[in-house]
């Protein structure tokens, strides 16, 4: 199962996929890392494990469609089986999504429906404090299309916010989740496709 992963900051959640791989609990290799942005944390953990990499920059006054059919093309070239955005912080649209029908998977560190966008673990703490919820959570879902956070969920979690929390311990307690949840939530996907790629397996036929 060939991963190409979409991150544009740190690179933590990659990290979390390069060691399964390396330690075997996932069946998979990431073929490529790509990011929008030339200082991705994220490109230097690629760069640690030998993995290749692509910045993809938006350049001034270029449409999101058109930056979504170089980012496609950059992508496409790596055969991937799954793309995960793993901290990618631009919408894709159909431009993009087209090119790789229920292939591509997100993660946010928010339940389903709640605080899409960008500061959800922020804006989850802020209505805890106000004594509004008591939990958040992360999820990994499919990006059918170019709806916001939002798609069939693969995998997800409760977080408890506890009274002691702060945005911090909170964030820390997320990002735990989050390392687990989307190596798990691989894990599950590419089991339920793996007769896509491998041609000894037989494929179950309807009844
Ligand atoms: C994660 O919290 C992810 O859910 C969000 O951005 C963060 C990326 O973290 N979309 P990292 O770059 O993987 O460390």
């Amino acid at each position: 199962m060939r991963l190409v992963v979409l991150a544009s900051g740190n690179g933590s959640n990659l990290q979390s996929i390069l060691d399964a791989c390396t330690a075997g609990r996932l069946d998979a290799e990431v073929a490529a890392v790509v990011s929008d942005r030339p200082l991705a944390g994220a490109l230097r953990r690629a760069h640690r494990s030998g993995v290749p990499t692509e910045i993809i920059a938006p350049i001034d006054d270029e449409t999101r469609r058109t930056y979504d059919i170089r980012l496609a093309e950059a992508v496409r070239h790596h055969r991937p089986d799954l793309v995960v955005l793993a901290g990618w912080m631009r919408i894709l649209s159909s431009s993009f999504l087209d090119g790789f029908p229920d292939r591509v998977i997100n993660l946010h560190p928010a339940l389903p429906g709640e605080y899409p966008g960008i500061r959800a673990i922020e804006r989850a703490f802020q209505d805890a404090q106000r004594g509004a919820r008591s939990h958040t959570g992360v999820m990994v879902h499919l990006v059918p299309d170019e709806g916001v956070d939002d798609g069939p969920v693969i995998a997800v979690e409760k977080v408890p916010i506890d009274p002691s929390d702060t945005v911090d311990t909170l964030t820390e307690r997320i990002h735990e989740v989050e390392h687990r949840l989307l190596v798990d939530a691989i894990a599950a996907w590419t089991l339920e496709h793996s007769s896509d790629t491998d041609p000894t397996r037989p494929r179950t036929e309807p009844t």
